[in-house]
């Protein structure tokens, strides 16, 4: 048996001596070294015989097993060297060989909406600006024409802080800061989060975005209102949409209105977006009320103003049929990998 073991090292040492690559030295490994490989053949073998000589066959056939493994990782280093000799030879690497691609990040589906409506609006002149989140009731509320008894209060369900102080519960405060701090001509667009305490479900959540717009100037009118919001609406959506506008009440506004836009999924034909209306409301809007106006010492006899208010959520879940708004903060990767 011990013949048969040196038998098998020298035939390995002859064996393993020129082998052209690695496929070839794994096949040599798994016939010498395997589970069925010729080392366990023999070993397989101990049994029969006596103590004595199990002791020393097993030693031996374990330094043969050693020796076998030295000449394994001899053979695979000289393959190596030869591969990176054979590729400098060559003088280049192989360029059709993948590299492997660092992990690209993707954009939120609202940061894709608020980039869109900020482009557009940049285009007609306006200017971004934004506020703080934690906000005071003043700016709020107060200076929007919305004082503390004002049942408008109960539709802004508010975190408040405490001390005057609350989390925003729409852009519109921003309105009063810059009119405050600037005199007009003003053009400005404040995208932004938003909070009010709305039970979390499919269609509300108590964080969301709106995106603000306020014009002030000398004879701005209700038809700059309409034509601004028709010329956002087409770039936004495609050449054939139109806007609806409805009457409806903001104190900060007069008069005030709701718009809708042709649902851009079916193109006002009629669909479950649009729950068959054809239109799908996205803003609240209106004529800057004159005690707004005077509340930032801006006189309303000179300057009128038009401001809107717009759900990004509610146009993220349109354009991108979205069914459920908590998919916005859930940061889900296979969603948000899905825009580019
Ligand atoms: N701030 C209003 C809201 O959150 C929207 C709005 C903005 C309406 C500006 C009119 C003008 O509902």
């Amino acid at each position: 048996m011990k013949e048969e073991l040196n038998k098998i090292l020298e035939n390995a040492r002859r064996e393993f001596e020129n082998v052209p690559d690695i496929r070839t030295l794994e096949e040599l490994r798994i016939k010498y070294l395997g589970k069925k490989g010729l080392l366990k053949e023999i070993l397989g073998k101990l049994g029969s015989l006596d103590e004595n000589m199990r002791k020393e066959v097993g030693k031996l056939a374990n330094s043969i097993k050693n020796e076998i493994e030295n000449i394994i990782s001899a053979a695979s280093s000289s393959i190596e060297k030869s591969a990176k000799e054979e590729k400098l030879k060559l003088g280049v690497e192989d360029i059709s060989i993948p590299k492997s691609v660092p992990p690209l990040g993707y954009q939120h589906p609202i940061t894709l909406v608020i980039n869109k409506m900020v482009t557009i609006f940049k285009s007609m002149g306006y200017t971004v600006v934004d506020g703080p989140e934690m906000e005071e009731e003043y700016y709020n509320f107060e200076a929007l024409n919305i004082p503390s008894h004002h049942p408008a209060r109960d539709d802004h369900d508010s975190f408040f802080f405490g001390g005057g102080l609350l989390l925003r519960t729409h852009t519109s405060p921003v309105q009063i800061r810059t009119m405050k701090n600037k005199k007009p001509p003003i053009a400005i667009v404040v995208p932004g989060r938003c909070y009010r305490r709305d039970a979390l479900d499919a269609t509300h959540s108590p964080i969301f975005h709106q995106m603000e717009g306020l014009v002030v100037d000398k004879n701005i009118s209700f038809a700059d209102l309409k034509g601004t919001l028709l010329l956002w609406a087409k770039m936004m959506f495609g050449e054939d949409t139109t806007i609806r506008l409805r009457p409806d009440y903001f104190p900060f506004t007069e008069p005030s209105a709701e718009l809708a836009v042709t649902c851009p999924v079916c193109h006002g034909k009629q669909c479950s977006v649009c729950k068959q209306t054809g239109w799908v409301e996205l803003m609240g809007c209106g004529m800057v009320h004159p005690k707004v106006l005077e509340n930032c010492n801006i006189d309303p006899e000179v300057y009128s103003g038009f401001a809107f208010g717009l759900g990004v959520e509610r146009v993220a879940m349109t354009v991108y049929g979205i069914k459920d708004i908590r998919q916005f903060f859930e940061n889900d990767i296979r969603l948000l990998r899905q825009f580019i």
